[in-house]
């Protein structure tokens, strides 16, 4: 089949890039907002851009106004990435569900946070790992969703997670399609 994407909508667009570029890793970003109510939400349009750059696409709210994680990146410019694996799954899922912005998903699905580095927003306890980063920049696209590039200041492990090598074994689910996959080794 050949696709002319100039003749595609946006959703078959969507439709067949995130079934295209897979897996995906799941960024899980908290963020505070000026009252500091910590917002939690998973992006999968989330790469390494180098080494210590990372970019996320954020797309809008149904309402068409910006997403509370952007809101609160552009505000206070840090976000702690938590890693995802089978045994928070679904608690991720439901955190991307769109709440009000004075409601913390945390607090509305239980799920438990942690300070690691009072610098940076909690990241979420049954996670892996984490990255705590700053804002870098936004770039221009011509385009809804808005691309927002991330500098990774420090990052956490659990212990049987990282040695001293650094050589870390994560068991970060990915997104394909709509769907959820585990890795394994070949
Ligand atoms: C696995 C997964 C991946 C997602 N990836 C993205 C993404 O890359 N970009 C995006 O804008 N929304 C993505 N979403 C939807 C957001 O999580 C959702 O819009 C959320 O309500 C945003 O919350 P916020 O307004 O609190 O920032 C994803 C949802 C799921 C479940």
């Amino acid at each position: 089949m050949n696709i002319d994407f100039s003749k595609l909508s946006g959703k078959d667009i969507y439709k067949v890039v995130s079934s295209t570029v897979i897996p995906r890793p799941i960024a899980w970003i908290s963020t505070l907002n000026k009252e500091g109510v910590l917002n939690l939400a998973p992006f999968s349009y989330f790469i390494p851009l180098g080494a210590e750059y990372l970019i996320v696409a954020i797309g809008h709210k149904s309402s068409g106004e910006e997403k509370d994680t952007l809101n609160n990146i552009k505000e206070t410019g840090l976000a702690t990435i938590s890693f995802v694996s089978t045994n928070t799954m679904e608690k991720m899922n439901l955190s991307s569900n769109e709440l009000s912005s004075d409601i913390s998903e945390s607090k509305e699905y239980n799920i438990e946070m942690k300070s690691i580095d009072s610098a940076f927003p909690d990241m979420v306890s049954r996670s892996e790992g984490a990255f705590f980063c700053e804002f870098d920049r936004i770039v221009d696209m011509p385009h809804m969703t808005v691309p927002v590039i991330l500098k990774i200041k420090k990052a956490y492990f659990q212990n049987n997670i990282c040695d001293e090598n650094y050589d870390i074994k994560m068991n970060n689910i990915a997104r394909v399609g709509k769907s959820y996959a585990k890795l394994d080794n070949i």
